[in-house]
């Protein structure tokens, strides 16, 4: 039986972004604590007519362009800014992607660890169902108040991965880790736009959640840590990723390995906090970022969601893997970004919904172009 696992990695993020510089001279405050304390450059702000559908329909664009739309019989939808109460996100992406109406199309929540059980979900039905495909999205606009320590740690991106018994990236090993507690160290009411947190005690919260779910792992008959080439973990701001690598190397009784996390996190500089994407942008980090072949390689994934669940489980890279992924369309959308300044950072973090269309902005093929009626109106403007 074949191993399922990833057929397809690709992530989109808004064209706009402030950089960190901004925010600091603004406040006073010396650049280096956030470009070394806290390990973020820039925050991907959306416009008003981009959200979690059109990031994700983005996303998932280039892979449905590429594998075709007839294997695809389920989008699970991950995120934790969900645009309804009721209706998942994944329909008006699986519309926007023309998938065929013979699909199931679910949306998932868990703060930032929903992808994860997305994956393990798509990984159990491929499995018994080789010859179907499922489209695992994480999408998520990071959202804090002004003025509070999380505002540097903002960000907005979108994941999607095709889950299948092709596993040309990589192959989802059998193993995980898993722990739960009910803590508060991170959650956002019905009625808030914004999150609440307990900022230092969520990074305590998140780095216990890790030793356990590795205690977990072991437990279940896991690799050692010594099987390890690369990690990557939850990246609610880069430092994080960096001090996740140093605290599992030291319950494992070892000195941390820098290059076993630092490629994972060069996007993530870029883009600040996505949320449930974090952690699959990190994957797509390491593997169009590091230096050496990872091929056959073990990839240890670390996924947190505040409240708080957490996983550990691992990925096989695979020969080839390099010739499935998409790092020059990645790197360019990166680079071609516009950068706004303070006044417009504000301005934008300011708008609300838009309810009467907007002036046309979107960094891509999708746009949101008005809510009436509180209907949302997506359009694919090449339609
Ligand atoms: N130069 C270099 N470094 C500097 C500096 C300077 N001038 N000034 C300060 N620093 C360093 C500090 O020494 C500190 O480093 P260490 O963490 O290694 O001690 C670091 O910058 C951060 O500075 P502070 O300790 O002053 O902390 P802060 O007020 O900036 O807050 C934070 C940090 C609490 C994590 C904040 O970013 C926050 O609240 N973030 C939102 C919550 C969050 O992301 N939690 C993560 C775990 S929960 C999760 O992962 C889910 C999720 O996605 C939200």
């Amino acid at each position: 039986m074949t191993t399922p696992g990833i057929e397809a990695l690709s992530f989109f993020t808004p064209r706009r972004y402030v950089h960190l510089n901004e925010l600091a001279t603004h406040h006073g405050i010396d650049p280096a604590k956030f470009s070394r304390g806290i390990g973020q450059e820039k925050i991907a702000l959306p416009n008003a007519d981009e959200d979690i559908v059109t990031m994700a329909a983005e996303a998932a664009l280039p892979i449905v362009e590429r594998v075709g739309v007839e294997s695809i019989d389920t989008v699970l939808f991950a995120t934790e800014t969900g645009i309804d109460q009721s209706k998942a996100a994944a329909i008006y992406v699986h519309r926007l992607l023309g998938l065929s109406p013979n699909c199931r199309c679910v949306e998932l929540k868990q703060a930032c660890y929903s992808a994860t059980a997305a994956l393990q979900m798509a990984a159990s039905y491929v499995a018994r169902k080789p010859s179907r495909k499922v489209l695992v999205i994480a999408s998520d606009v990071a959202r804090y108040d002004l003025g509070s320590s999380g505002e540097a740690t903002q960000g907005a991106g979108a994941v999607a991965i095709l889950v299948s018994s092709e596993p040309k990236i990589a192959e989802i090993g059998t193993e995980s880790g898993l722990y739960t507690e009910d803590c508060m160290d991170f959650w956002r009411p019905n009625h808030r736009r914004t999150p609440l947190f307990d900022g230092k005690a969520s990074t305590l919260r998140y780095l216990n959640a890790l030793v356990e779910a590795w205690k977990d792992y072991q437990a279940n008959g896991g690799l050692d840590y010594d099987a390890f080439s690369r990690f990557c973990f939850h990246v609610p701001f880069s430092r994080m990723g960096e001090k996740a690598n140093s605290h599992l190397a030291k319950a494992n009784g070892q000195k941390q390995n820098p290059d076993h996390v630092l490629p994972s996190l060069i996007y993530n500089r870029q883009v600040g906090n996505c949320y449930s994407a974090s952690l699959y942008l990190a994957l797509i980090s390491v593997l169009e970022n590091d230096e050496t072949d990872l091929t056959g390689k073990n990839i240890g994934l670390f996924s947190y969601g505040s409240g708080a669940t957490g996983e550990f489980f691992d990925l096989r890279v695979q020969p080839g893997y390099a010739e499935h992924l998409f790092p020059e369309q990645h790197q360019s959308l990166l680079q071609d970004r516009d950068a706004i300044d303070y006044d417009g950072y504000i301005t934008l973090w300011h708008e609300k919904d838009l309810t009467q269309g907007t002036q046309e902005c979107a960094s891509g093929r999708f746009r949101l172009t008005g809510i009436e009626d509180d209907k949302r109106i997506y359009v694919d403007q090449q339609a």
